[in-house]
C-alpha cells in the first residue's frame, strides 16, 4: 500500500478503504484500471451489470502487479437471481475476472423472494474459498433481518449510496452495529457536490478539492469509498485524502448538508420496487 489505508471486515479479511468504482466507466473501464493501480489503488468495484469484469482483468493484467495484491469486488445482477442462474453467473465472473477467487462478492440488490436463496449459494462459494468475503447492497433494514433469518454468515459489508446530501446516519448505524461495514457509493453525488459553496469554503480551508473533503468526511465516519474516474488527474486527487483531518466541527457541518437526497431512486426505500 502506498497511502492507501484499510479496515479489516468482520471476517478479518483486509480491504482498503479507497477503491475504484467502475460504473459506466465504458470503453476507459482498462485504462483506468491501469492508471489507478500505478497511483497506488488497491481495490476496484465492479458488478456483472456493468458488462466491463473482463476489462477489469485486462487492467490488471496489463499494469504488472500481482492479483493477489489487488482487493476485487463483483456483484450478482438482480435478473441472474430471478432466473435462479446464481452458480452459473458466479462461474461466468471469476471467467470474466481470470481469477480463482473473489475478494468480495455481493448482492447486488435485494431482489425479493430470492436473495435469501442466492445468499445460501454465497455462503457454499465462501466455505469454499472462493469468495474472501460475502455482503450485500442497497439492503434497507427489512431486508437485513429476513437475510439474518436464515443465515450462518453475517454479511461483511452492506454498499449503499452515501454523499454529504444523503448521510444515511441511522441505516449506517444499525449496519455498524451488526459489525456490517458500510462502503459509499457515488459518495461524491455523481458530481452534485462540486457546486456546494459551502463545501468550497472547507475546500478553501484545508487547500484540498471538494472531492478529497467529502471523501474524507466519508473515511474519517470509518466508511469505505469507492469514486469513480477514469481522468488520471482526478484518480489522483481522490486519493489525496490520508493526508489531512477535518475538525469534529467541520464533520459535523458537511452532516447538516442532509437533505435526504439520492442520485438514484431506486435506493429510496419508500418507492423501491425490487
Ligand atoms: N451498489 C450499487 O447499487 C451501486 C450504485 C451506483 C454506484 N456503485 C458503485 O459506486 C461507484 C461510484 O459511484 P458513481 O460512479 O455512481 O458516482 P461518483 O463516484 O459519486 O461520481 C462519479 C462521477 O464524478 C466524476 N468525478 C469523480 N471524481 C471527480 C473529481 N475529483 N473531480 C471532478 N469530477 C469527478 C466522474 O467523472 P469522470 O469519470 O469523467 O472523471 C463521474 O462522472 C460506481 O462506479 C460503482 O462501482 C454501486
Amino acid at each position: 500500500m502506498i497511502y492507501n489505508e484499510s479496515k479489516i471486515l468482520n471476517n478479518g479479511v483486509e480491504i482498503p478503504i479507497l477503491g475504484l468504482g467502475v460504473y459506466n466507466s465504458g470503453q476507459e473501464t482498462a485504462q483506468a484500471i491501469k492508471t489507478a493501480l500505478k497511483i497506488g489503488y488497491r481495490h476496484i468495484d465492479t458488478a456483472k451489470f456493468y458488462f466491463n469484469e473482463a476489462d477489469v482483468a485486462q487492467g490488471i493484467k496489463e499494469s504488472g502487479i500481482d492479483r493477489k495484491e489487488i482487493f476485487i469486488t463483483t456483484k450478482i445482477w438482480n435478473d441472474d437471481m430471478r432466473a435462479h442462474k446464481q452458480r452459473e453467473v458466479i462461474e461466468e465472473s471469476l471467467k470474466n475476472l481470470d481469477t480463482d477467487y473473489i475478494d468480495l462478492f455481493l448482492i447486488h440488490w435485494p431482489v425479493k423472494d430470492v436473495f435469501a436463496e442466492t445468499w445460501k449459494i454465497m455462503e457454499e462459494y465462501y466455505k469454499k474459498g472462493v469468495f474472501r468475503a460475502i455482503g450485500v447492497s442497497n439492503f434497507h433494514p427489512q431486508h437485513m433481518k429476513e437475510l439474518l433469518n436464515s443465515a450462518e454468515i453475517i454479511p461483511a459489508v452492506n454498499q449503499i449510496e452515501v454523499h454529504p446530501y444523503l448521510t444515511q446516519e441511522e441505516l449506517i448505524k444499525y449496519n455498524e452495529d451488526k459489525g456490517i461495514a458500510i462502503e459509499c457509493w457515488s459518495p461524491v453525488a455523481r458530481g452534485k457536490v462540486f457546486k456546494d459553496e459551502f463545501l468550497q469554503s472547507l475546500a478553501d480551508k484545508y487547500s484540498k478539492s471538494i472531492s478529497q473533503i467529502v471523501l474524507r468526511w466519508e473515511v474519517q465516519r470509518g466508511l469505505i469509498v469507492l469514486p469513480k474516474s477514469v481522468h488520471e488527474e482526478r484518480l489522483k486527487e481522490n486519493a489525496g485524502i490520508f493526508d489531512f483531518k477535518l475538525t469534529d466541527d467541520d464533520m459535523a457541518a458537511i452532516s447538516n448538508l442532509n437533505r435526504n437526497e439520492r442520485v438514484n431512486e431506486e435506493s429510496n426505500p419508500d418507492t423501491f420496487t425490487f
